[in-house]
Formats: structure tokens, sequence, C-alpha cells
């Protein structure tokens, strides 16, 4: 049994979070929760309690946690090896897996032929980046030298992926060495950008994440990707949220008719079970790539962990998931659910908009609705409601004031409900009073 409070005093004493104020986290009265155990939505910690998985263990989730096949598929790789290079060696996972993922697209007229992988969502970007810069500097475009982005995108956080994102509390030093990046607002902005010097558009369709669950108009991507085609720009796909069901179809340029010259998965593509990810794209960029090894073409690109064998049986697991239990075909009465829930976060008076993409929910919090009147940034209300819910049992996490509901897609209807329960009574109890800030 584990002893909470000398983990806690451990955890505090060497660990480092990411994208957390580190003083408030070591600070005397915050008690971090410790997970311990998993099964379906249901997280444990190390007291014994339980809680609603909201946000899908940071979006990745996908069948639940502890799920039979995955596990069992990880597990039955592991006794035959758990790692080995793919670096001039190879395994049949991994060529399984490719075929599986490029058999994803094949409906249309997929140019998804190959696959490259890597361990994030961040290395999954930055490698369709890389690509896509090099394969201009070796195929007669030289000039083709910059990217495209939109404001409030969040690509990850390696330097190149990173500098790629419109969110310049993430930029930090990116903003001095990055990719040199023109940045779009909307669509409009296309108009008039000069398109021979672009190597590259990337987006996350949709709905950007990280900017708080925001929309884009219906029929953006696919206007973008007219404009791409049109201009012979690549168009980079960031579904490393949006991918794998989240959005109500297997991947969200399915709902606009789009394949791109890239795609990058990652999180939800071992159904949240292990980091690997995977860039897909055309047989056009692939063969220009192609060369004697003195010809300078190759990509030199990669990580010790690329195609790791336990990832790649996980992923095997997830998809076979998919097709075993028609996950996609029960999302649509999941999805009018927790429609139905955000109803009545609508009708609160501290609630100024609601936003859904699939099973992703964006909740905006405000102290005012009319006239609209924002939280004092200080108050971090999305965090001290989050803070209400996980006493309640539901565990997610805000994007500043959005609260974020992002339920693994094997969740009930009832579960949605639950967790919908959790977090509106935690809204009610948090935003009539200004609570002291917490996590
Ligand atoms: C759209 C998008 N792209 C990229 C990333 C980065 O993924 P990772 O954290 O696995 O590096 C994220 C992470 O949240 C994301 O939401």
């Amino acid at each position: 049994m584990h002893d909470p409070a000398a983990l806690t005093a451990l955890e505090k004493k060497h660990l480092w979070h990411p994208f957390t104020a580190m003083a408030d986290w070591c600070a005397p009265g915050h008690e971090p929760v410790m997970l311990v155990e998993g099964n379906g939505c249901v997280l444990r910690d190390s007291t014994g309690r339980e809680y609603l998985d909201g946000n899908s263990s940071i979006w990745t989730n996908i069948h639940g946690h502890g799920h039979p096949v995955i596990t069992g598929a990880i597990e039955e790789q592991l006794r035959k090896v758990a790692h080995t290079s793919f670096l001039g060696l190879s395994h049949p996972l991994a060529a399984e897996l490719a075929t599986e993922l490029v058999g994803l697209f094949e409906a249309g007229e997929s140019k998804l032929q190959r696959v490259f992988f890597s361990d994030n969502g961040s290395t999954a970007v930055e490698c369709a980046v890389r690509m896509a810069l090099q394969y201009w500097a070796q195929n007669g475009r030289p000039e083709r030298v910059e990217l495209a982005a939109f404001e409030g995108a969040y690509h990850g956080d390696t330097l190149g992926a990173v500098s790629l994102g419109g969110i310049a509390a993430f930029r930090g030093v990116s903003e001095r060495v990055g990719y040199p990046v023109r940045r779009l607002a909307r669509i409009e902005d296309l108009e008039g950008l000069e398109a021979t010097t672009l190597a590259a558009v990337v987006i996350e369709p949709l709905i950007q994440g990280a900017a708080g669950m925001r929309l884009w108009p219906k029929g953006l991507l696919r206007a973008l990707s007219d404009w791409c085609q049109k201009h012979d720009v690549f168009l980079i796909l960031d579904e490393v949220m949006t991918g794998f069901g989240r959005t109500g179809t297997m991947f969200a340029c399915q709902q606009e008719d789009v394949v791109p010259d890239f795609i990058a998965l990652a999180k939800g593509l071992t159904g949240g079970y292990m980091p690997l990810a995977a860039t897909l794209t055309s047989e056009r960029v692939f063969e220009g790539f192609l060369g004697r090894p003195e010809d300078g073409r190759t990509f030199y690109y990669g990580h010790s962990y690329t195609a790791n064998a336990l990832g790649c049986a996980a992923a095997l697991g997830s998809l076979r998931v998919f097709r075993e239990e028609q996950v996609l075909l029960h999302l649509p009465a999941k999805i009018a659910r927790l429609a139905s829930e955000l109803k009545r976060f609508d009708a609160l008076p501290w609630v100024a908009e609601t936003r859904q993409c699939g099973l992703i929910a964006g909740i905006d919090l405000v102290a005012q609705k009319e006239p609209k009147k924002a939280f004092e940034p200080g108050q971090l209300m999305g965090a001290a409601v989050c803070a209400a819910a996980r006493d309640l049992g539901l565990l997610t996490r805000p994007v500043l004031d959005t609260l974020v509901l992002m339920p693994p897609l094997v969740a009930t209807e009832n579960e949605i409900t639950q967790m919908a329960d959790a977090l509106f009574n935690a809204v009610t109890m948090v935003c009539g009073v200004s609570p002291p800030a917490c996590f």
C-alpha cells in the first residue's frame, strides 16, 4: 500500500511538472492527486478515491483504462521483446500498423501512403515540417522556406513545433529562434498571401484545442485545402488531438473531405496507452527523398524509441477495438448526450458560451454574461472550478477560464451525464463566491 503523505513529500522534493507553476504546486496546502489504477473511465488515487477521467488523461484515452485487448496486445509483445532499434532494422508490428493506418484513409483517393513513426504529438508535427522544408529544398523550390500557421494554434513544445504555435505564452524563447512563420487569423488572410515562398500551411482541423476548444467555421478546412492545392503549398494537418474518433469521425479532415499532404497523429494512436506518434505523407513527398546516400537527400531525423514495439502493439490493439466494438457507430448517441448536457451550462450566469465538436466540449466562464466581463486572471477561475470538480469525483483540466470536458470514447451516456453533473455543480459552487487560486 502506498503511504500518501510520504509520496507527496518525495514528489514535491524531486519532481518538476509540465505547464505548472511549481511554487504553488509545492506549497504546503497543495495535495497532488497520485493516480495508481484505472478501469474504463474511472481512475483511482493512492488514497483509494475514485474519479471519472473527464479529459481522457490529457486528451489521449480512447477505449478506457485497462482495456483487455490493448493490455493483452502490449503484454503479448512484452513477452517477445520490448524495444528494438528502428535504425537499420525493422519489426513486424511496425509494418502491420503502417498498413492499417494507411488503410484508414483509403476510402477516398488518399495520398497518404507512407508512415514515419516518432514518439509524441510535437515530434509528429516537427517531422512533417522538416519533411516539407527539406522536400522543397532538394526538389527545385529552395525559396519555399516559410510556414503559415494560425493564431491560437498549438502544435507542441519542441522548438520547431512551438514556433508554429499561435499562443504567445507558450512560445517563449522560440520567438527568436524558431521557424519563420506567417500568422493567419482567418481564411481570408490567405488572400494576398505570397505563396511562392511558403513550404506548408499547418492547422488543427475543425477545432483548436489549447486555444480553448475554438471551432473553425464550417468549410474553412476545405477552402484551405483548395488554396494549398491551387498554389502547390503543402497542407499539414495536426490531428494529434482530433484523431481517432474524437470529433465523431475517425479523423476530423474526413468531415470536409480533405486529404492533406501530411497528417500528424499521436495521443489517441495507442488508445492513450503508450507514447507513439506517426506522420503520414504521400509517395510524392517520399520520392523526393530518394537517391544515393551521397546525394544528400536522406531524411536525417528520428528518435531512439521510434516505432517502439510496445507502442505499435498498443496501437494495433486500439484499432482492433475500433473494429470489434464498432466504436464510431456508438458515437452519435454519446455526442448527442454531451450536447444536451451542455445546454444546462448555457443557462448559467457564469457561462458565456459552450462549444462542442464530437466528444470535445469547451465551456467559457465569465464573471458576468451581459455585458460580458471576464474574471480577473489572478482568480484562476477555471482551475478553481476543476479543483472543486475533482473533489466531486471528476478529473479535468481547463484552458485558462475555459473548462474542458473530453470523455474517453468508451464513456457511456450515463457516465457523460455524471461527468457533466460534477462539472456543473463545481461551477455553481465556485463561481458564486471568489475562491482562492488553487489547482
Ligand atoms: C493539436 C496538438 N498538437 C500537438 C500537440 C503536442 O502533443 P504532445 O504533447 O504529445 O507532444 C498537442 C498536445 O496537446 C495538441 O493538442
